[in-house]
């Protein structure tokens, strides 16, 4: 196990020849695990760092915003496993980036990509794919249920399928009542004391084009952040995603079971005219936002020919 200093070192080298548009070419070869609306997760073909997965953010604009940032994510990791809704093994590093800015890595332990939830509905049987639902929603309402015990220490979750995984995955492995989970989208920490958000959301402003950053400040930022706060709209997240992950046969059964398991939590039902609604939003908002962070790649790259900083992905089937 390599330490804290060489790993630093490592992804310092790392970063100094990195280019986030030209990722195929990085002299320290990378495979990307995967993608998400703000970072990229990747890993690296050598020996020593292949058994990790690491999500490059490059958006802080001084070492102690980073290294703040890194200690609310660490904290976010333990109260959640204090929670039982258990992260892989991780850890926070960063580095200096281009052009002033500083690059958070967040690691954890490498996972087959097949043991992750969105692979695991496809590749099991319904019945496995709607006990891991279930699996998902109890630790989503005891998760909710700790929330309203404790209004001083609030915590978020953005619960989409692909945001968990099967622990000790292998070939023949079933997914049954007994199934442990884990839980990996842990990135983007919401942790809220005394209702005070504790990262500042303003840093997720950095990955859009400039011209959007107020639009999205004075219309978007909050509701967005609010979100993963509120039991109702993430259970209808997890679900409307069903679409995007081509598996909305799926919905029906798994609304049926979230009205059942969430009942105490939800004032009333969600209807599946809610879920289809959100999704046809959702879908939209993400698009535009991935087209105009497209457009602000080819405008700084191309006629600025200037460094941008971000990794996007390829075409997204939805
Ligand atoms: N530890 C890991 N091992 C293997 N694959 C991983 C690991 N962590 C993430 N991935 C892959 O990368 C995908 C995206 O990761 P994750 O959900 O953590 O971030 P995200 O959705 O990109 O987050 P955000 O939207 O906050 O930027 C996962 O769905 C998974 O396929
Ligand atoms: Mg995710």
């Amino acid at each position: 196990m390599q330490s804290f200093e060489e790993t630093t070192a490592f992804l310092q080298e790392f970063e100094n020849n990195f280019n986030p548009t030209k990722w195929e070419k990085s002299p320290i070869p990378i495979k990307i695990l995967g993608y998400g609306e703000i970072s990229t997760v990747l890993s690296f073909k050598n020996d020593k760092y292949n058994t990790q997965a690491y999500k490059r953010l490059p958006l802080f604009d001084s070492e102690k915003q980073a290294s703040d940032y890194s200690k609310i994510y660490t904290e976010y990791n333990q109260l959640l496993e204090n929670k039982n809704i258990a992260p892989p093994q991780s850890d926070a590093y960063w580095v200096k980036g281009h052009n002033g800015k500083y690059v958070a890595y967040l690691s954890q332990n490498r996972l087959d990509g097949d043991a992750i939830g969105n692979k695991i509905i496809h590749n099991h049987s319904d019945k496995e794919a709607l006990l891991l639902f279930k699996l998902v929603l109890n630790k989503m309402t005891s998760l909710w249920q700790y929330n309203n015990e404790n209004p001083k220490l609030l915590l978020g979750l953005d619960c989409q399928i692909s945001n968990w995984a099967v622990k000790n995955y292998s070939k023949n492995t079933s997914i049954t009542e007994n199934t442990e989970l884990l839980f990996i989208d842990t990135s983007t920490p919401f942790i809220r004391k005394n209702s005070i958000e504790q990262m500042n959301p303003l840093l997720f402003l950095q990955s859009a084009p400039k011209p959007m950053q107020w639009l999205l400040k004075k219309f978007f930022l909050q509701d967005v952040m609010d979100r993963y706060y509120d039991f109702r709209l993430v259970v209808i997240d997890l679900i409307a995603n069903l679409y995007k992950e081509q598996q909305s046969d799926l919905i029906p059964k798994c609304l049926d079971l979230a009205n059942q398991m969430g009942k105490e939590l939800l004032n009333k039902g969600i209807e599946h005219k809610e879920i289809e609604k959100y999704y046809k939003e959702d879908k939209f908002i993400w698009q535009l936002f991935l087209g105009l962070r497209r457009a602000d790649r080819f405008i700084t790259t191309k006629i600025l020919r200037k460094r941008y900083e971000f990794t996007l992905p390829g075409k997204i089937k939805r």
